[in-house]
């Protein structure tokens, strides 16, 4: 079965990367050709959501093998100097540095040699990619042992943890486009996502596109929603998950736990297992990437205001009902996930 969208492809001489800034007004693609594009696509959240950033930062390494290869220079040096860049890029999403890693692994390999190394870089890259897609076909089936047993069933979420933000069937929307497939009726409330609006812009689009009802609400009225019990559960995505359990995701997110916690409304995370840093025991040691005043301020912000504005925060395990992976639904101490802890 092929994902419903490709927000990562990667074509003979360039990566395809579909802008998501410009989304949902037009669908742009961008074409990198080099590893410098990439970067700058994820820096500036062209390509956004932990799974993306990592297919295209693996795909940025390739890019530069092959490059390299093309212009005959050092492959192993350009594509080390490849990931050194793109490691800078976005601080919090682990699954960047996950799949960085594994590009690494290759390149240390001594068993290829400078010919064979673009090929199995490019191997790799297409191997996370496959990955992606395969784990998020099994959170969609976990995910559904979560749901009500039958009937209508209704799910907040916040961000945009769908196709986009993956491969191209997402996490926490994947049981949904599961559930939608299979002839339930699912209705799902995305919240806006300030200040970039992931939410209304992202998961509104793709959700409708997918002919799935969607309500888009502000950030602001999520615990009214709760409060008056108009869904079953939240499913949100996440950007670092510590051995703790405690979860990044993006910022509104723990307000929305507090809130389903107080409202007695099961509150789940969905997300494959890279993005579980086994070597972060807890919340308060996940970097937090911070973005610029003007994405706040921008629009109706008082001049000489100062803005706040860290791009994630972190959710306490204990307002967490499970963890939806490609393994099941986990919860701490993750002991599905022991061999890793080894790594
Ligand atoms: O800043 P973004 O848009 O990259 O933040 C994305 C999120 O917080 C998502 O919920 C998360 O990456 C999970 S995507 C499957």
């Amino acid at each position: 079965v092929s994902a419903p969208l490709e927000p990562v492809r990667r074509e003979a001489d360039h990566l395809r990367i579909l802008d998501q800034r410009e989304l949902p007004e037009r669908l742009v693609h961008l074409r990198c050709r080099g590893v410098e594009e990439v970067a700058e696509a994820i820096r500036t959240l062209a390509v956004r959501g932990a799974p993306a950033i990592g297919i295209a930062a693996a795909y940025g390494v390739s890019l530069a093998a092959d490059n390299a290869a093309r212009a005959g220079e050092d492959v192993r040096s350009a594509a080390r100097a490849a990931s050194d860049l793109l490691e800078t890029t976005r601080p919090t999403a682990v699954n960047l540095f996950y799949a960085l890693k594994r590009m690494r692994r290759v390149l240390d390999d001594g068993g290829s040699d400078a010919e064979d190394l673009p090929r199995a870089l490019r191997a790799e890259a297409d191997a996370v990619l496959a990955e992606d897609l395969a784990t998020g076909e099994a959170i969609a089936r976990h995910g559904l042992s979560v749901f009500p047993e039958s009937g209508e069933v209704s799910v907040l979420t916040h961000c945009n943890a769908g196709g986009l933000a993956t491969g191209g069937w997402g996490t926490a929307l994947a049981p949904i486009y599961a559930a939608h497939a299979s002839g339930r009726r699912v209705a799902v409330f995305a919240d806006e996502t300030r200040p970039l609006l992931q939410g209304s812009r992202l998961t509104a689009w793709e959700l409708h596109h997918a002919g799935i009802p969607v309500t888009v609400l502000v950030d602001g009225a999520s615990a009214s929603l709760l409060g008056r019990r108009r869904v079953d559960l939240v499913i949100v995505g996440a950007d670092r998950i510590a051995a703790n359990g405690d979860t990044a995701n993006k910022i509104g997110t723990y307000a929305v736990a507090l809130a389903a916690r107080e409202a007695g409304i099961p509150f789940y995370v969905a997300a494959p297992i890279s993005t579980f840093d086994l070597a972060t025991a807890r919340g308060a040691d996940i970097p937090i990437e911070e973005r610029g005043p003007e994405e706040v301020l921008a629009g109706r912000g008082a001049p000489g205001a100062a803005a706040y504005n860290p791009a994630f925060d972190v959710t306490p395990a204990r307002l967490i009902a499970g963890w939806i992976t490609e393994r099941g639904v986990l919860r701490p101490p993750f002991p599905e996930l022991a061999e890793q802890k080894a790594d």
